[in-house]
C-alpha cells in the first residue's frame, strides 16, 4: 500500500500527540497532580453566624508559629476590613469568603490573586518581599460599583512589625 510521505509525517504527528496526552495523564496520576481546587464550602448568607468569618474575627491574626493568617470577606463593594497591615518576608495565608456575588481579588505587582466564589472559601498563601502600600482590587465584574471596589494593604518591613508586636507583647 502506498502512503504519501507527507501523509506519513502527519500520521506520526497525530500518533505522537496521542502518546503525549496519554503520557501526561499517566504521569499526573502517578505523581498525584490535581487541579488547584479548594472544595471548602461555606454558607454565604450566614457568614456573620460562622465563627471564622464573623465580623469580630475579620483581619490579621498572628499564629503561634509567627506566620500570619488574614480573614477577609468580599462584598459589594469592598474587601473587609478596608485596610490591613501585614509584615514583609513572612508567609501570609489569606482566607476569603464572599457575602454576595462572585468577586476577584487582585493585588497588582504581587502574586496575590484569586477568585472569591460565593459558597466557597478561597485560600491563598503568599509572601510580600517589598514593603509599601498596595491596592487590593476586584477583577471580576460584580455590579455597578465594581470599578470602585478596592481596599488597601500596608506591608511593613519585618523588623518594624516584630518591634511593634514585641513591645505590645511586653505591655500586656
Ligand atoms: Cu467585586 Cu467586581
Amino acid at each position: 500500500m502506498h502512503i504519501d510521505p507527507l501523509e506519513k509525517k502527519w500520521l506520526y504527528v497525530a500518533l505522537g500527540m496521542v502518546v503525549l496526552f496519554l503520557g501526561s495523564i499517566f504521569l499526573s496520576l502517578a505523581l498525584g497532580i490535581k487541579p488547584p481546587s479548594n472544595v471548602e464550602t461555606i454558607d454565604s448568607a450566614r457568614l456573620h453566624l460562622s465563627e471564622e468569618f464573623a465580623e469580630d474575627n475579620l483581619g490579621v491574626h498572628i499564629q503561634p508559629d509567627g506566620s500570619i493568617k488574614v480573614i477577609m470577606v468580599a462584598g459589594r463593594y469592598g474587601f473587609f476590613p478596608r485596610h490591613i497591615t501585614i509584615p514583609a518576608d513572612t508567609p501570609i495565608t489569606f482566607r476569603w469568603a464572599s457575602i454576595d456575588v462572585l468577586h476577584g481579588v487582585h493585588m497588582p505587582m504581587t502574586n496575590m490573586s484569586t477568585m472569591v466564589v460565593p459558597g466557597y472559601v478561597s485560600e491563598v498563601t503568599t509572601t510580600f518581599p517589598k514593603p509599601g502600600d498596595y491596592p487590593m482590587l476586584c477583577n471580576e465584574y460584580c455590579g455597578l460599583g465594581h470599578d470602585y471596589m478596592w481596599s488597601k494593604v500596608t506591608v511593613v518591613a519585618k523588623q518594624t512589625w516584630e518591634r511593634e508586636h514585641a513591645s505590645k507583647g511586653g505591655e500586656s
